[in-house]
């Protein structure tokens, strides 16, 4: 048995989808556990790239199961969009490879009309959602006036639940929000195709998955978001609403902790963060700017510019010791080529303290400043280099000064969009 978690070790966009195609290839499945169309994996292949928002990144290599865990919030629309788009790409998807939890919670309108409501009416102090509806989701999850998966695909069920939660979400739209209310009829017709066109995939997938277990099959549990936007551990409130930690993974698809046995985390050579909310290790003026161009840092799912900073040791070695990170994928490496200096966050200074912890407090994180230790750059393109004696000295030492200061050794580091710029520095099982 060797099941793995993979998650993004930083504030999301760490390049997840990359790392699961690259290892996909050593395991029967993959299953997503939490978020949902908030979440833009990007994966490159011949050039063609293709951008996943419930499906696991493993649904582009032959021969893997695909699952969407119980964890995950359906917008079902998106993911019908998203199973045609990998179809005129070329791919099978059909109901053999591709599994839907029934007990996922279903994005329905309302939530993305809220969601975009209280956006608007924050102003300068938004958390900058993608706008999914995925905290309105959550929300109803948690207060049980959800609309499951089992529900969508009932159309009984779905009319009795739509009829009792829509009365209160128009009177919150139209009394609070000052939205228009949403009309029964039209959501009913909408969601009940959605639910024929889903159900061919719907089953008891935590089930599945442990049935799978029992039967010698590998599991890898793909993250969405980043620890340092998980609901508990992240920089509240500037987080999104589900549990994108290690821990989720058995929350969010119904497998036991023991059945796990590796944490694996995602992090990008520099950081980078989308919406509002702190960051310490920030790069602003013309730097950040240069950052941004070189590593194309712009939002897959909502296309806004992300906000560019340095690697921060501080956050990846919170992340690392919080969900048991055992070995770091490292991604765009080929990016910081260019950079006369590059440096790595190891302290925030707050009040003349320094501090080596990651605070809880958002106050703290927004008026802190960082220390850097700084290392020289290179002019060496990298994206080409097959082996680790190929990089520069300059690109090893940065390699060394982040598993150094992380306490976590990097096991591969990629160069470059393609499946073939990786290079893996250690055996992923070993
Ligand atoms: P992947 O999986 C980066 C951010 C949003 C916002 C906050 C809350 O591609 O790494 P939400 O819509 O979830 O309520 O927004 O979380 N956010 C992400 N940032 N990558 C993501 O996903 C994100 N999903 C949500 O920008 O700051
Ligand atoms: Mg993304």
């Amino acid at each position: 048995m060797s099941n793995l978690v993979l998650i993004g070790a930083q504030w999301g966009d760490e390049g997840k989808g990359r790392i699961v195609d690259v290892i996909a290839d050593k395991v029967d499945v993959v299953t997503r556990y939490q978020g949902g169309s908030n979440a833009g994996h990007t994966i490159v292949i011949d050039g063609e790239t293709i951008i996943l928002h419930h499906i696991p990144s493993g649904m582009l290599r032959e021969g893997k199961l695909s699952i969407i865990g119980n964890g995950v919030v359906v917008d079902p629309g998106v993911l019908l969009d998203e199973i045609e788009r990998l179809r005129s790409a070329g791919y099978v998807v059909f109901d053999g490879n591709l599994k839907l939890s029934d007990r996922a919670h279903v994005v329905m309108p309302y939530h993305k009309d809220i969601d975009l409501a209280r956006e608007e009416s924050l102003g300068n102090i938004k958390i900058g959602t993608t706008g999914r509806g995925i905290g309105p989701v959550y929300e109803d999850k948690v207060a049980r006036r959800g609309i499951r998966v089992s529900e969508l695909i009932d159309k009984e069920s779905l009319e009795k639940r739509l009829r009792s939660v829509l009365e209160e979400k128009n009177l919150y739209l139209t009394k609070v929000l000052d939205r228009e209310p949403i009309d029964f009829e039209r959501v009913y017709g909408e969601y009940t195709q959605y639910g024929e066109e889903l159900k061919p995939y719907v089953t008891d997938t935590s089930m599945l998955l442990n049935d799978l277990i029992s039967a010698g099959k590998r599991i890898l549990f793909e993250g969405a978001q980043g620890v340092l936007l998980d609901v508990d551990f992240g920089t509240y409130p500037y987080v999104t609403s589900s549990s994108a930690g290690a821990g989720g993974a058995c929350t969010g698809t119904g497998v036991s902790p023991t059945k796990i046995d590796h944490v694996f985390g995602v992090v990008k050579s520099y950081t980078t963060r989308v919406g509002g909310g702190p960051f310490p290790s920030e790069v602003s003026g013309e730097l950040g700017l240069k950052l941004r161009e070189y590593g194309a840092e712009y939002g897959s799912t909502t296309g806004r510019p992300r906000r560019c900073g340095w690697f921060d040791s501080v956050a990846v070695r919170y992340s690392a010791k919080l969900n048991g990170i055992s070995g770091l994928a490292l991604t765009k490496l080929d990016i910081l080529t260019g950079f006369e200096k590059i440096k790595i966050c190891v302290g925030y200074e707050y009040n003349d303290e320094i501090l080596t912890n990651f605070p809880s407090s958002v106050e703290v994180l927004t008026n802190c400043s960082p220390v850097y230790e700084e290392l020289g750059g290179w002019e060496d393109e990298l994206s080409n280099l097959a082996k680790y004696s190929d990089l520069p000295p300059q690109a090893r030492a940065f390699l060394d000064k982040i598993e150094e200061t992380t306490g976590v050794p990097i096991f591969v580091i990629s160069l470059g969009a393609s499946r073939e710029q990786v290079i893996f520095l250690k055996e992923l099982f070993s």
